[in-house]
């Protein structure tokens, strides 16, 4: 055979291989979704529920009515939100493929519309209910226009009717009483802590700080803010601890203040709120660069038979036990995968703790197939990215807790491990031995945290735990002398209409 000859047909052998492996993948794929069957609900396909970003599900169906379970490809859906009046709409809109036959859409609104319709599309046709008419006004995240009714704001948001954290928190107190809290909190943590002490009196925000390092205030400020321009608040005054660790050590039985912290444990009673780390990605979610609940459900890895069986972890050393981790990783490299990729906390010494190795990409953690969560200062506050994305959550036992922590179950949502991490090896042996089991304790855990720790949710919780400890106050909150007016931010490009603020004399 001439060589010219072989130079034309080896690109069509080679082009037949292609067209033959590319129809073996396309019987492969699976079952194919039908715009009829498949689900579309969520959040985001109601007016009233305003979110920095707001976001539905789809699922896909096939047309017998069986829920796809695996991805039918990325760009099988497509949405489009349109407004009836204005033809170019400022609005982000990102389709998420879950891997599993669903997808999250999420999308960040920059005006106020008085109608939208969301099309979610399958090859140009509608999907189930499609097209979704959001009556409007439909508010943006900017938009400061709160629900004067806060029952009538939770019944929109379908909040729960309660959170066993606050319940706990809150039993605690059987009164609060804000003028005498504003004369002993300060003096009693005001000059070594650092604290915010808040009042919001008519549904507006007022600060004061104490000690030195308050740059963390703005999260706060931020999420009283956004609240306050959805729903009205009721009049409040607290004090926030901008530190890691709680800060309450006394016992119940004696005189102890109400202090809210991001993290709280079982030796201290101080009141938990959902960490800077999670409010901040649920404000910032579509704006922010670093991962968020929503992101990190499109980034979870390879499916689950094809992921790593090495137990993995990467931080810094923050704590004892993570550097026992690590030197436990140096002696079973083929059970655990563990470095530093920072030292800040402890000499380093790399003949125990080996090199520094580069940042991972968090996303990069769900080639594994079990996490290890290690408290650092405090609690880590990665646990719910980790608990959303399709790997195991190994936990360390820890005497310090999230606002969630409490209603995890050890074995359904995670595999528990020792405070002092000496059965680790042994959980992990176990893990690789009983692999169904585990997938199904990864689901829950998954399951969990998409229920409970999604934007709404979030929300939910801090306005519940304002209302429950409104209730408590037998003083008036007052604006104390020292405390400034935290405002809204001026810089909306496009201001909104508020329906619900007419004037008086209009109505
Ligand atoms: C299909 O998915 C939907 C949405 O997640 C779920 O409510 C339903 O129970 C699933 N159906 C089956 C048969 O698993
Ligand atoms: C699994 O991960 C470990 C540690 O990162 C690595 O040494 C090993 O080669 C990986 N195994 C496979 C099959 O990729
Ligand atoms: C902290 O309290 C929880 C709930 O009571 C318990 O399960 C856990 O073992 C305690 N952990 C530590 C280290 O004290």
């Amino acid at each position: 055979m001439s060589l010219r000859l072989f130079s034309w047909l080896l690109p069509l052998l080679l082009y037949l291989n292609l067209f033959f492996r590319r129809e073996l993948a396309a019987a492969e794929a699976g079952p194919i979704p039908s715009a009829a069957k498949t689900l579309v609900w969520g959040p985001g396909l109601e007016t009233d529920i305003v979110l920095p970003a707001r976001f539905f599900y789809i699922q896909a169906v096939d047309s017998s009515g069986r829920n796809l379970t695996t991805s039918p490809g990325e760009k099988t859906f497509e949405v489009k939100i349109v407004s009836a009046v204005e033809e170019f709409t400022r609005i982000w809109i990102q389709v998420l493929d879950r891997q599993d036959g669903s997808f999250l859409v999420r999308y960040r609104m920059y005006a106020t519309y008085r109608d939208i319709h969301i099309h979610v599309l399958l090859k140009n046709k509608h999907v189930a209910k499609s097209p979704f008419i959001l009556k409007g006004p439909v508010y943006h995240e900017g938009c400061d226009c709160p629900e004067s009714s806060g029952s009538v704001w939770e019944a929109n948001m379908h909040c729960p009717q309660a959170f066993p954290q606050i319940d706990r928190d809150l039993a605690l107190y059987a009164s609060v009483d804000p003028d005498r809290n504003a004369q002993e909190i300060p003096q009693r943590f005001g000059q070594r802590q650092s604290l915010c002490h808040y009042t919001v009196k008519d549904n507006k925000v007022y600060v004061q700080t104490f000690g030195e390092h308050v740059g963390f205030r703005i999260f706060m400020d931020s999420i009283l803010l956004s609240l306050s321009r959805k729903v009205r608040l009721p009049d409040i005054e607290f004090f926030v601890n901008l530190g890691d660790w709680p800060l309450e050590k006394r016992k119940p039985t004696e005189n102890i203040h109400p202090i809210f912290s991001w993290c709280g444990s079982n030796n201290t009673r101080d009141i938990v709120m959902p960490t800077y780390d999670l409010t901040e990605s649920v404000l910032e979610t579509m704006g922010r660069v670093s991962l968020d609940m929503m992101s990190v459900q499109a980034n979870t890895g390879p499916p689950w038979p094809e992921k790593n069986a090495t137990a993995f972890w990467r931080g810094r050393d923050s704590r004892q036990e993570r550097l026992e981790l690590v030197k436990l990783s140096r002696a079973h490299p083929n059970m655990i995968d563990a470095a530093f990729t920072n030292f800040f906390f402890f000499k380093h010494d790399e003949s125990l703790y080996g090199p520094l190795v580069k940042h991972v990409s968090f996303f990069d953690f769900f080639k594994y197939k079990y996490q290890i969560n290690i408290d650092g200062t405090v609690a880590a506050y990665r646990l719910p990215y980790l608990l959303v994305g399709d790997s195991v959550v190994l936990k360390q036992d820890s005497s310090y807790y999230e606002h969630f922590y409490n209603e995890l179950q050890p074995w359904e949502h995670y595999i528990p491990i020792r405070a002092d991490l000496r059965d680790l090896l042994e959980k992990i042996q176990w893990a690789r031995d009983h692999d169904e089991e585990v997938k199904k304790i990864a689901l829950a855990g998954q399951q969990f945290a998409r229920n409970n720790l999604m934007g709404d949710k979030i929300f939910c919780y801090y306005y519940k735990l304002f209302q429950e400890y409104a209730k408590l106050q037998v003083t008036e909150p007052k604006i104390r002398e020292g405390m400034e007016h935290v405002e809204q931010p001026s810089d909306d490009l496009f201001p909104c209409y508020c329906h619900r603020m007419k004037p008086k004399d209009e109505l």
